[in-house]
């Protein structure tokens, strides 16, 4: 039986730098995203540079049945997984009071839930060697205001993989989780990361850097993967600096940003 690497979020500039670098050495994949036009597309284009075997499945992660349909075309591929890695997530930014209801529980689906949920169902598939790798972010590394709900999600990855990665230690399972300061993926990040000035050209890596940082940490079984000097001094400093300080620095700096690339509610 073939064994595969699953991609979520795989049509999203992180998602097809780990195609592209998870094809170079040789892992079929499986790929989702929510546009089956998107993963056709990119199927294409892998397999003119890559002799790999390709399957896509469209799926919106945070409707519980369209992942039911997912786990259900997984089975019926009868392939086995060699890895997951759970990319896609919504990076929304506003004050809490401003979102929806329909925006809250969308962005707590797609960053949290689905990687739950989809770890929970894919890891009976696994191959021997199987391995999780989660996309998380520095924001994960303290409570950010203006920033609060993806910072939260972000933070319950850290928390939860952590934890998970103690109970399948015996059984050989290997999980990661990815903490990547800014890269420039969209256009929408790209000038934000302009904006910030000093500290966002400090905190922003490639995205062929930040990906080739964690598929070698996942390879080495790290716990956490924080790619850059500066994003690990970041890091190091939420940890060490009482909250109230942090909080009122991350308040200032984000109270008068609003960021919403997924806005369809
Ligand atoms: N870029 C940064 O500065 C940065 C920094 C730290 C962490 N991260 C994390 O890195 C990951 C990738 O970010 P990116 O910069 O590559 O952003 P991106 O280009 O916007 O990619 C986001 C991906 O998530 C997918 N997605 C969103 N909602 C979904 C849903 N409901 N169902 C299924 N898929 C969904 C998107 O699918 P579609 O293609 O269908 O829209 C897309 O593939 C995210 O988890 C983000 O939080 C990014």
């Amino acid at each position: 039986m073939d064994s595969y690497t699953l991609i979520t979020g795989a049509t999203g500039g992180l998602g097809q730098e780990f195609c592209r670098q998870c094809a170079a050495r040789g892992d079929n994949l499986l790929l989702t995203g929510r546009s089956e036009q998107k993963l056709e597309d990119l199927r294409a284009e892998l397999l003119k540079s890559y002799s790999v075997k390709i399957l896509t499945f469209a799926c919106r992660l945070d409707d519980e049945l369209e992942r039911q349909s997912l786990c259900d075309f997984v089975a019926k591929a009868e392939v086995k997984l060699s890895q997951f890695i759970s990319v896609a997530g919504v990076d929304t930014q506003m004050a809490f009071e401003r979102y929806t209801r329909e925006k809250v529980l969308f962005q707590l689906r797609v960053n949290f839930e689905a990687a739950v949920a989809l770890t929970h169902a894919l890891l009976s598939f696994r191959a021997e060697g199987f391995s999780i790798l989660v996309v998380s972010s520095i924001s994960g590394s303290c409570p950010m205001p203006y920033f609060a709900l993806y910072s939260a999600t972000k933070s319950a990855l850290v928390s939860f993989f952590s934890a998970l990665r103690v109970e399948l230690k015996d059984k050989g399972v290997k999980v990661t989780v990815l903490m990547p300061g800014s890269i420039p993926t969209r256009p929408d990040i790209i000038e934000d990361i302009k904006i910030q000035g000093l500290k966002g050209r400090l905190s922003s890596k490639p995205k062929d850097f930040v990906v080739k940082k964690a598929l070698s940490g996942a390879r080495k079984n790290k716990r956490i993967v924080i790619p850059g000097a500066f994003n690990k001094f970041v890091y190091f400093l939420t940890k060490i600096t009482p909250y109230r300080l942090v909080a009122a620095f991350v308040a200032r700096g984000w109270k008068n940003k609003e960021k919403d690339a997924f806005s369809a509610f």
